[in-house]
């Protein structure tokens, strides 16, 4: 596991360089979610891949760019799903961005996951190892990574990041988000789910929802590369993860890109969630 999470600081610290320096513009390939890929996603993508050719625990990789499964070392031990670029489209205005990486074994369904990381590029560049507990690390002028602390969410926050568009929410969807802005909580959204799911994380909880809209009744986030990953990081700082009813990590994809309607938060925010789905 330690030379997987040595290989995902190393490109990191390679994708933190191609954002800074590299085009952002898009190339003319469309990826199996049916996004148009920028020429950075797909270079991420490669930076990725190539850091784990070079060590033995990796048996395979699938990420949001790859149309299918590749095989890395067949000894090895861990089935890695990643989001090389999350929230990319954002580049262009200068926002942060993230990577995601699930680290699985025997398979990709939820409960095959035995430890996450995920990386902001932000003003700084930021990592976070969720496996007994969860970890947040900055990089620091000594080029490393050095830990800064533990990531715990209290029992309820403040915060609300509400994904989609509100015409394509449900009723209720629409009046549970209004009644949660009714009683205090503050608008938090960038549109990228690293950096909005990191800020909830970092000031203590509150909830991020992408539901069931009407233009995508299965949602838009993946189960491998996204929901898993950050289902698995809310429940080791103490948090919840659920698909509206049932807990995000009982999930099986049947398809490496399915996707599915998904709450993060705090334990009293996903209770209202739960409330509101009876
Ligand atoms: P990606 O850039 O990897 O395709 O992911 C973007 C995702 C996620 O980061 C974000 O939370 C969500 O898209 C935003 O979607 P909406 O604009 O529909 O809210
Ligand atoms: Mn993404
Ligand atoms: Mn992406």
């Amino acid at each position: 596991m330690k030379e997987i999470f040595e290989a995902i600081k190393r490109s990191a610290i390679k994708i933190k360089w191609l954002i800074e320096n590299e085009d952002t513009g898009y190339s003319k390939n469309i990826n199996s979610t049916g996004d148009t890929q920028l020429k950075i996603d797909i270079k991420s993508d490669l930076v990725i891949e190539e850091e784990f050719r070079k060590i033995s625990s990796v048996k395979e990789i699938i990420s949001e760019e790859k149309e299918k499964k590749t095989a890395i070392n067949e000894n090895g031990r861990y089935f890695v799903g990643y989001d090389p670029l999350d929230g990319s489209s954002l580049l262009d205005v200068d926002l942060s961005v993230g990577s995601i990486f699930g680290i699985y074994e025997n398979g990709y369904s939820g409960t095959d996951l035995k430890a996450v990381v995920y990386v902001v590029y932000g003003p700084r560049l930021e990592l976070v190892i969720a496996h007994e507990d969860v970890k947040l690390y900055k990089f620091t002028e000594k080029g490393e990574f050095i830990f800064n602390q533990v990531i715990k969410l209290k029992e309820k926050g403040y915060l609300n990041a509400p994904g989609s568009t509100q015409g394509c929410w449900s009723k209720k969807h629409k009046q549970m988000i209004d009644d949660i802005f009714a009683s205090g909580y503050r608008l938090r959204y960038s549109g990228g789910m690293v950096p909005d799911l990191h800020q909830i994380l970092l000031k203590g909880g509150g909830l991020f929802s992408y539901p069931s809209t009407t233009d995508r009744p299965k949602g838009k986030l993946r189960m491998i590369f996204e929901v898993f990953p950050f289902a698995f990081v809310f429940e080791k700082a103490g948090g919840a993860a659920i698909d509206g009813k049932k807990r995000l990590l009982d999930l099986s994809p049947t398809h490496p890109h399915d996707t599915t309607p998904c709450f993060f938060g705090s334990n009293e925010e996903i209770k209202l969630v739960i409330k509101y789905n009876e």
